[in-house]
């Protein structure tokens, strides 16, 4: 095996920029195949913090960076990322797919206006303008980056006029920015990258050919996919680990294995049906244990017990045979422990994960106490073994529960934020890959 995906099994927040970091060691590319700086990836290596919106977290690692097709970029953001990345110490040989869409001002502000307009039923978007600019994308109005770099001015002159229209017309609202100097900016920005614009597909194939290894980095989760999550409070984008392949133009045989990431608990940021939520003491202890805020807009993570079902669903559409479990630590010492196993929907019980966000937004958590592990034992357990099979026997309990409802094996569990603070189940990670871990 060579290439891996690694994908989101929740809401997004999983800590896939700590697993990604923790992984890429044993690959040579690390690639961005969908959403935008809606992400936020933090990566912990001794004192630094690094927090990623759209730069593949196997950076760190000295690996080459690739953003696939299926990526909106937005260049500020992207050229910040490098400027602090390069401040750091960290060279980032990056390769940037020519047909990915570029994120304009005009899109965020249109991303702002409608989740206003939808009043009570807003989605709650990080306004990054992803829904906007892969509306366009889809209603073949979009601006790519070969179309910055070709310097047609009359195609974006014709793109501004569009948005102009629909700010205008549809919002009541005047845009915020001005159509030439706006041009000038992204040519500019376009230019300064215009060595590291590729064919990412013609990229990894020639470098998986040539024995290479790359590692698939997901962005949000499979329940804020687009097809497979909890419509409409979802992200604009396939977060699945089959759109590794469209979103970096690998045929779908380049995809050989998936590590599913998923927290011990679950979190969700923005509006939309929540089965296990905890509204009470519990979910705000939670939020201060696991330091729930949103890493792009700051906002308060909304915090309930691990959904099993929930979790089955997103490893069963995703073909997970492998998690990487984290935030194990944040649990420590909780009692009641809960875990929900089925819904019950209308007095039956199901575990099903319904395809509609109304019945979803309906469904009873049929929950179950296990037994738990204290801060303690986690401490001992750091403190001398750090293998496996040493883990407090409660916490192995609970991984078990999690592989038999996901019919996969349990590859790596994280009991902290540092790169340190991860074991590696050896024999699983390797059958997915050959790389060396840590
Ligand atoms: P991502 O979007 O999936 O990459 O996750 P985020 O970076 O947005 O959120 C995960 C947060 O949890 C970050 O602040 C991480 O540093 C932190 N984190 C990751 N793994 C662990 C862990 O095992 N324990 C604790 N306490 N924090 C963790
Ligand atoms: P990472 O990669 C958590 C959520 C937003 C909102 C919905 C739609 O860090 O896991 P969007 O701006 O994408 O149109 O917002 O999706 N969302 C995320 N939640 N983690 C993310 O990314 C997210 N990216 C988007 O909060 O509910
Ligand atoms: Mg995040």
């Amino acid at each position: 095996m060579t290439n891996l995906v690694t994908v989101g099994l929740q809401w997004g927040d999983e800590g896939k920029g700590k697993v990604v970091d923790c992984l890429a060691g044993g690959f040579d590319i690390v690639a961005r195949f969908q959403g935008g700086s809606n992400a936020g990836h933090t990566v912990v290596v001794g004192d630094t913090t690094y927090k990623f919106r759209i730069m593949p977290s196997g950076v760190v690692q000295g690996k080459t960076a690739v953003i696939g097709n299926g990526v909106v970029v937005d260049l500020d953001v992207l050229i910040h990322e490098i400027e602090q990345l390069a401040r750091s110490g960290i060279p980032v040989d990056l390769v940037l797919s020519e047909r990915a869409h570029i994120i304009t001002p005009l899109q965020i502000q249109v991303d702002g206006l409608i989740d206003e307009a939808r009043g009570k039923n807003r989605v709650g978007t990080t306004r990054r303008g992803i829904g906007p600019t892969y509306g366009d994308k889809i209603l073949r109005s979009g601006v790519r980056m070969i179309d910055l770099l070709n310097g047609d001015e009359d195609r974006w002159n014709a793109f501004f006029e569009y948005q102009r229209g629909r700010v205008e017309r549809l919002f009541g609202s005047s845009v915020e920015c001005h159509p030439h100097r706006t041009w000038l900016r992204l040519r500019q920005m376009a230019m300064t990258l215009r060595d590291s614009v590729a064919d990412t597909g013609e990229f990894l194939v020639n470098a998986t050919d040539s024995g290479k290894k790359v590692l698939f980095e997901g962005a949000q989760g499979t329940l804020l996919d687009i097809d497979h999550g909890t419509y409409p409070f979802v992200t604009s984008s396939n977060c699945v680990a089959a759109a590794a392949s469209v979103g970096t133009g690998v045929p779908p045989s380049f995809l050989h294995d998936v590590l599913g990431v998923c927290k011990a608990y679950t979190t969700r940021v923005g509006a939309g049906p929540f089965p296990t939520e905890l509204s009470d003491e519990m979910g705000e202890e939670l939020r201060e244990r696991g330091g729930e805020r949103g890493t792009v807009t700051g906002r308060a993570r909304r915090c309930g017990w691990l959904d099993l079902v929930a979790l089955r669903y997103a490893s069963r559409v995703n073909g997970v045979t492998a998690l990487a479990v984290t935030k194990v630590d944040v649990l420590a010492g909780i009692r009641p422990l809960r875990v929900c196993v089925a819904y019950r929907i209308n007095g039956e019980e199901t575990t099903r994960f319904p395809a509609d966000s109304r019945v979803l937004a309906r469904v009873e958590p049929v929950l179950e106490d296990v037994e738990g592990w204290t801060p303690e034992e986690i401490e001992d357990w750091r403190s001398s073994s750090k293998a496996y099979d040493d883990l407090p026997g409660g916490l192995r309990e609970y991984l078990a529960l999690m592989a038999h409802h996901t019919r996969s094996r349990i590859a790596l569990v994280s009991t902290g934020p540092a790169r340190r603070d991860t074991v590696v189940v050896e024999g699983v990670l390797s059958s997915l890959t050959d790389a060396s871990a840590l």
